[in-house]
């Protein structure tokens, strides 16, 4: 709107003038001479306007940038947290209760057990919860009712840290970072073993099933 105004009042001076001229009220000379003055301004006058837009909508960006570091996690460490010991990778949600508004539950008397080493697969139409499951075990968000726990370990109980350095999630949504593909593909914050480190086969250190995934390919 701002930009549009120096091209609006351009072309009602032009038709004035133009009009004045063929009148007789004003000479053809004082028209162009006008009319190349008035092209000179409408430059500067278009790139001030832009400047003030702009300048608008970097205060609004800065404002909700800010809103956004200032935001305090809904899920904190207690208190008395203790760091996740290394798990073997036992799942056990029972009776779990969440939803994103406490009035619309998402998952209610959710139950179910995991073995180590054992794959579930859920299905489900879309919207029923199955990424909502796989968040409340990294600690997204917390159950309103029930446990999510994971080899007898409450995850409301340990530090969010230790507990998100030994649960992987690659969600549908892709995003790379800007950084080397080693980093990309180094999940839950560790980094895959680099050829040099790679321990020999029988001796293999514990990695993301991620990396082995990737390595196979
Ligand atoms: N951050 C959020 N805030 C509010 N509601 C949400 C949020 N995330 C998901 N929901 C709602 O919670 C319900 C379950 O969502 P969820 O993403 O777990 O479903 P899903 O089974 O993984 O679906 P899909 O198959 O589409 O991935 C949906 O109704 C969804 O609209
Ligand atoms: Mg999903």
């Amino acid at each position: 709107m701002l930009q549009a105004i120096p091209a609006v009042g351009q072309v009602l001076l032009l038709a004035l003038g133009g009009w004045l001229a063929l009148q007789g009220n004003i000479t053809v000379g004082t028209f162009l001479a006008f009319a190349s003055y008035l092209a000179q301004v409408i430059g500067p006058a278009q790139m001030f306007a832009a400047m003030i837009s702009a300048t608008q909508r970097a205060g609004i960006s800065a404002r909700r940038i800010f809103d956004l570091l200032d935001s305090v996690p809904a899920v904190t460490d207690k208190p008395d947290a203790e760091p996740l010991p290394p798990v073997s990778g036992e799942i056990a949600i029972t009776d779990a209760k969440f939803g994103y508004l406490s009035s619309e539950p998402v998952l209610d008397g959710f139950t179910l057990t995991v073995q180590p080493g054992e794959t579930v697969a859920l299905v489900g139409t879309s919207g029923s919860g199955k990424s909502t499951v796989a968040m409340l075990l990294a600690r997204f968000h917390d159950v309103q009712a029930g446990s999510v726990k994971i080899d007898g370990f409450d995850v409301r109980d340990v530090t969010v840290d230790s507990l998100r350095g030994q649960v992987g999630m690659v969600f549908e949504e892709s995003f790379l970072f800007s950084e080397t593909v080693r980093a990309n593909i180094a999940t839950a914050g560790r980094t895959p073993p680099t050829r040099r480190s790679r321990p020999r086969p029988g001796r293999r250190r514990r990695t993301s099933s991620s990396w082995h995934y990737r390595t196979a390919i």
